[in-house]
């Protein structure tokens, strides 16, 4: 499990487009991930307070989002303004979503689920992001943190070479070799799967090394979960 304060990436942010909802999970707790028509994102708890249907299934309408299941519609904070079938209720200000920080830096989404949340806090790579791609893989933080200490990347021009890395903020990483500098920013999904989400930073020509460090990822995924899980010791033993 996290530390409750660390800021965890959710999505890379061309991913969630203006009006569009979708789900995330963070340690297993389920999260909605929705962006409203004038582009802000929002991140709160995946649970509609009527009958518990996911938000992540819900519209968006402006800066609101409706549930699917009766169409109780929640504004920016969560607060429900609307329920379809009472529509002259004043409704009650205790019909309500937690909501969590939504920060947007290096083209990815990030929320923390401490109420004081600091965006000092959020890696920062320092540059102009390309997205190239989010994996999900089976294996642990701990397994993808060594490999990635010894990976190499893809370069224009020539093979694979070996990378510097330096740890941003735990789970995450800057790694560089010749002109290609990658963030990877890693989400603890659930129990033995993680989620990687990639962006290159300062990429220079056309879309070459995009897809030459998608092919790389892709490779990286097949290999993390090639990796035997450590066997777990019995707390008597
Ligand atoms: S379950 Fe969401 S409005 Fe009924």
């Amino acid at each position: 499990m996290m530390p409750e304060r660390a800021w965890i990436p959710v999505a890379l942010s061309h991913v969630i487009e203006a009006g569009t909802s979708a789900g995330a999970l963070i340690d297993g707790a389920e999260l909605v991930v929705w962006r409203d028509r004038k582009g802000t994102a929002h991140i709160w708890e995946d649970r509609c307070p009527h009958r518990g249907m996911r938000m992540s299934f819900g519209f968006v309408r402006g800066d609101h989002i409706a549930c699917l299941y009766h169409g109780w519609q929640y504004d920016a904070a969560g607060q429900c303004r609307h329920i379809p079938a009472h529509p002259d209720l004043e409704v009650p200000a205790t019909i309500r979503i937690a909501t969590y920080a939504a920060e947007e830096r290096n083209g990815i989404i990030w929320t923390c689920l401490a109420e004081d949340a600091d965006i000092a806090g959020i890696p920062d790579a320092a540059g102009t992001a390309t997205p190239v791609r989010s994996l999900y893989v089976d294996c642990s933080m701990e397994t993808a943190a060594a490999a990635l200490a010894r990976a190499s990347l893809p370069v224009e021009g020539g093979p694979d070479e070996p990378a510097a890395v330096a740890e941003l903020l735990p789970g995450s990483w800057l790694l560089c070799a010749g002109a290609t500098r990658i963030m990877i920013a890693a989400q603890p999904v659930n129990r033995g799967k993680i989620a990687l989400h990639i962006v290159l930073i300062d990429a220079r020509g056309g879309s070459a090394l995009p897809k030459a460090v998608a092919r790389w990822a892709a490779a990286l995924r097949l290999r993390l979960e090639a990796i035997p899980a450590p066997i777990a010791t019995p707390e008597y033993a």
